[in-house]
């Protein structure tokens, strides 16, 4: 395992950028000489046969599974989840993770306006890396607490055993910087920055970069997934999941063949060049407004939608629902906000079948855990009314979708629990230490402070901080 699959390791070492943990060996120091090539593929070469061996646990990016809570939280049941990793880090391994792009990135979505947090580990311990401003964050700086405790839990859960990173956490609802489709450590330069359509400023350097977030289209393929702050924010594992059986309480057949759902207003945000995420309405109209990158399909539904079949579906901005209540019918309904709706994990513990808005955008678990008219049914790839021909389907189905709605349940019980999103990131630290080109060092960092003093000193010493430092939060 420590050398199949395993994020960070046989992958980056066809990357050619395998970078030993400590003590590097001497082989595989840049040198810059001609003959050293050579020598370094076969040091490349004894480093992957040595990982046939198990004593590569405990050497090189798989060291991984050398923590004691590795096993502890039985990360290694999580495994169908970590493919995700790998597919983050794909740009990384191709051309890097580079020092100076990492503190580009920084310096520009690091900043309170863009709600970025430069963060890392050293030596096991987390560090913010550049200030933050709490009050400045308004309401994101709720969210950043959220995440700022879960790097403390993942500091006190593996602690030594974390690689040595650098990267921006950012709680943004859709990414906000030039893709690396459009330029990249390989694209030449200088960079026509109007024909790209992006918007930075002087001492640019391309990506890819170390930016983590809650949700992606494959237009950034460089950006890292990583579970919702809201799991921690909403207590997920104490509610949504505490509650199935609450949830299961009504019978299958007691449950009306409704297509329900209450929602708030938010509108999709896309970038104009990027075709995943493109949508439309009726009979492909033109829904996109704002150049192509406004796209309100949640009002677009629910205006259009119930007017095709009131008897089949209910949904609506008004009167909010106790989730207890959506119980009642079979089918709910979700539907993406700016981007992806973390509305989604608390569905599919309520044993109803999920219908979910195909958007293109992405979290951390869809790619490899949701599956069309097995776990959710998807519907709106092209337009809305496909949503007709899945509640057709489901009609003519009922057995199958009532199995649907358990796999669904099962989905969130088995892999959306607070030991699989924790043994997530730590798989993913090592994944992306895995791809760094240059030596990670605090140094590199002089504005750097422990984690743990930001948020017991500094977070509560304004009226802003403190509120979001008394926030309930769990793992
Ligand atoms: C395992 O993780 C828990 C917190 O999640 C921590 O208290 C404990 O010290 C860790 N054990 C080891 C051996 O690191
Ligand atoms: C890098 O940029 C070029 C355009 O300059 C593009 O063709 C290529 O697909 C990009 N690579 C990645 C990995 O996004
Ligand atoms: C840069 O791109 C814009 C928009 O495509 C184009 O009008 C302009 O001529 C380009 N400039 C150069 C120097 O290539
Ligand atoms: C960034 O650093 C890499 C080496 O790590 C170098 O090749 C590249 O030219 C630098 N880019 C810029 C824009 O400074
Ligand atoms: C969640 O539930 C567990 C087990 O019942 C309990 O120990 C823990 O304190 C609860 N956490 C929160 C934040 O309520």
């Amino acid at each position: 395992m420590a050398v199949s699959g395993a994020a960070g390791s046989t992958a980056s070492v066809r990357g050619g950028r395998w970078q030993p943990q400590q003590p590097p060996p001497p082989s595989s120091s840049p040198s810059g000489h001609g003959g050293a090539s050579l020598l370094g593929a076969a040091a490349l070469l004894a480093a992957l046969l040595a990982c046939l061996l198990p004593a590569c646990a405990h050497a090189g990016p798989g060291a991984y599974v050398a923590a004691a809570n590795y096993s502890a939280l039985h990360c290694e049941g999580f495994e169908p989840t970590y493919p995700q990793i790998d597919a983050d880090l794909a740009v990384h391994r191709a051309l890097g993770t580079h020092l100076n792009a990492t503190q580009y990135i920084a310096g520009y979505l690091g900043s309170v306006q863009m709600r970025g947090l430069t963060v890392g580990f050293f030596g096991g311990v987390a560090y913010l890396l550049t200030p933050t401003d709490f009050p400045g964050l308004s309401h994101h700086a709720k969210l950043h607490a959220m995440y700022i405790r879960q790097l403390l839990h993942v500091q006190d859960t593996f602690g030594p055993d974390l690689p040595d990173v650098a990267f921006v956490l950012t709680t943004s609802d859709t990414p906000r910087y030039c893709s690396t489709r459009l330029l990249n450590a390989s694209s030449p330069q200088p960079y026509n920055f109007s024909a790209a359509d992006c918007h930075h400023t002087g001492g640019f350097v391309p990506g890819p970069y170390p930016v983590m977030g809650i949700g992606k289209s494959d237009w950034w393929p460089d950006l890292l997934l990583v579970p919702n702050f809201h799991f921690h924010m909403k207590l997920y594992d104490n509610t949504s999941l505490a509650l199935v059986e609450q949830f299961a309480q009504v019978p299958w057949a007691q449950r009306k063949p409704i297509l329900f759902g209450r929602f708030s207003k938010y509108r999709m945000n896309r970038c104009p060049d990027d075709v995943s995420t493109a949508k439309w309405g009726l009979g492909g109209k033109r829904i996109c407004y704002n150049g192509g990158k406004t796209c309100p399909t949640r009002e677009y539904f629910i205006r259009k939608m119930p007017e095709k079949d009131p008897t089949r579906i209910d949904v609506s901005f008004r009167a909010k629902v106790p989730m207890l209540r959506h119980s009642e019918y079979k089918y709910l309904v979700n539907l993406e906000g700016q981007g992806i709706s973390s509305r989604l994990e608390q569905l599919l513990p309520m044993s109803s079948a999920v219908f979910k808005e195909a958007s293109g955008y992405y979290a951390y678990y869809y790619r490899t855990l949701l599956k069309h008219r097995v776990n959710i049914i998807e519907f709106w790839r092209k337009v809305p009314e496909e949503v007709m021909e899945e509640l057709d389907w489901a009609a003519a189905h009922d057995p199958q979708v009532a199995r649907i709605a358990q796999a669904g349940v099962a989905l969130a019980r088995t892999y959306l629990t607070g030991p699989g999103r924790t043994c997530y990131w730590y798989r993913l630290l090592h994944g992306l230490a895995g791809t760094l080109a240059y030596e990670p060092d605090l140094s590199q960092w002089p504005a750097a402070v422990p984690l743990r003093q930001v948020l017991e000193e500094q977070m509560p010493a304004s009226p802003q901080g403190r509120e979001a430092y008394e926030q309930p939060w769990a793992p």
